[in-house]
């Protein structure tokens, strides 16, 4: 069923496909919308919100769609039911229902949105299974988990792509587009990441009413056992294509600290009455995660996770070069040269100078769905390179080094903020491999 939302989404679709990643898209017809099948694990929150967003979509099918909660599993069947296409089979027998579903042979791809813990676990099964993979974000378990999951996307010669929304953000394509035409000179240091007060949503969980194997909500259980940086990948991801992170640089070593853990304890005592069980609760999580990166060309990345005191939502970007500063706080840039005297001036001024050709035309058509247009982006991005059969923009070495930055500072922190070396999980291929992300 065509309507004519879908009919211009199929024309975005298409018109991006050869400048999202060109070298991904670039032999292709643009009219080209053969079926993409896909189906889905987890369809909570954010599932469902992916889900919505790809039924805009002409040519994307879902066979089948997998869920421990009936509630969540039946809202996302009914939705597609309503799109038009036939109701998905439903998979629901339990946290390792999955295996089952992945043995489905009518599946190209799968999105995957589960508590972060399943994450890297069910990519690996996705790969194995020859289905591509578009993966949320979260942290890893484990450095070994990363590994596994590079040999599998390896060995399987299957598409893996993290789902990092934050890198098709307008204002950071924008930036990457003025890093690239060397507007702020040699990149010397970057700064990101994910400052988001969360008391409530730690303390009281998400409230799903889903009891998995670790036990409880996946932030609150994070929290309770790890002291890292547990959700990197937003304020890492456009900065690791500013540096051309995995594509002739890469992450050296890191450093990481933690402050004292004070800010969910004091939340729950001001909020929460005394018989609460919250109360008992340990946290092993300091309040502030900083974390060093050290780059092999020499720039270094500060990266932050502060998601238990009061303050309002940043990524706290920040970009200086030998020639200029971006800062997302201000809201501003300033360029030697350009600028006035040493102050800022508002990065409005220079978005529509600096526009990245993808948002040119996703402007032109008009800009939907959730993260002002963002994931639109990634999802044609992932549709399209099925559809081509060309590797997905943000990939497998993306993800692993990625996520592996939380149990990375989970060991800087436990050795007292010694370095720590990092995994050149490409094993070399670093060296070779192009800058490829939204190039024109
Ligand atoms: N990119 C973004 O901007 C963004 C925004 C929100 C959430 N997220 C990420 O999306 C992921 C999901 O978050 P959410 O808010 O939707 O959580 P949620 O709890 O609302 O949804 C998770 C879903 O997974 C299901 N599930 C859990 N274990 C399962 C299993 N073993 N098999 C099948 N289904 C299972 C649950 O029943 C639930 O429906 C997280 O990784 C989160 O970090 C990303």
């Amino acid at each position: 069923m065509i309507n004519r939302r879908t009919f211009a989404s199929r024309a975005l679709t298409a018109s991006l496909a050869a400048s999202l990643a060109p070298q991904l898209f670039s032999n292709t017809s643009p009219n080209n919308t053969a079926n993409v099948r896909l189906g889905f694990i987890g369809v909570g929150g954010r599932g469902t919100g992916l889900l919505k967003t790809l039924l805009e979509m002409e040519g994307v099918q879902f066979p089948a769609i997998c869920d421990v909660l009936e509630k969540n599993l039946t809202a996302a069947l009914d939705l597609v039911e309503k799109s038009g296409r036939p109701r998905p089979e439903a998979y629901q027998r339990g946290p390792y229902d999955f295996q089952r579903f992945l043995k489905r042979d009518d599946l190209q791809g799968v999105i995957i949105a589960t508590p972060w813990r399943w994450h890297i676990p069910m990519s690996i099964a996705a790969l194995d299974a020859g289905k591509a993979v578009a993966c949320e974000v979260g942290p890893a378990n484990s450095t070994g988990e990363c590994w596994d999951l590079v040999r599998a996307a390896e060995s399987s010669n299957t598409p893996c792509m993290i789902l990092e929304n934050a890198c098709y953000r307008r204002n950071m394509m924008a930036l990457l587009r003025m890093v690239r035409e060397g507007l702020l000179g040699e990149v010397v240091q970057c700064r990101g990441g994910y400052l988001h007060d969360l008391r409530k949503r730690i303390v009281l969980g998400k409230g799903t009413g889903v009891t998995l194997p670790t036990g409880g909500d996946y932030r609150t259980r994070q929290n309770q056992i790890r002291n890292a940086d547990i959700y990197p990948t937003h304020g890492l991801g456009p900065l690791a294509q500013i540096l051309d992170i995995n594509r002739g640089n890469r992450f050296v070593s890191l450093t990481a600290h933690a402050t004292k853990s004070r800010g969910l304890q004091s939340w729950t005592q001001r909020n929460l009455p005394s018989d609460h069980p919250a109360h008992k609760y340990d946290w092993a999580m300091g309040d502030i995660v900083t974390s060093t990166i050290e780059c092999q060309n020499g720039e270094n990345i500060l990266l932050t996770h502060d998601c238990a005191l009061p303050r309002p939502k940043s990524f706290d970007w920040q970009v200086q070069g030998t020639q200029g500063i971006y800062n997302e706080v201000a809201d501003g840039i300033h360029v030697e040269g350009r600028s006035p005297g040493h102050r800022w001036e508002p990065f409005d001024s220079y978005q529509s100078e600096f526009e990245h050709p993808v948002w040119q035309q996703y402007l032109k058509i008009g800009v939907r769905g959730g993260h002002d247009g963002a994931d639109f982006l990634e999802l044609s991005a992932f549709v399209e390179a099925l559809r081509q059969k060309r590797p997905v923009p943000l990939d497998v070495y993306d993800m692993a080094s990625w996520r592996a930055i939380a149990p990375l500072s989970e060991q800087s922190i436990a050795l007292g903020g010694q370095p720590v070396p990092f995994p050149d999980l490409t094993n070399g291929k670093w060296m070779n491999r192009k800058p490829s992300f939204g190039i024109a």
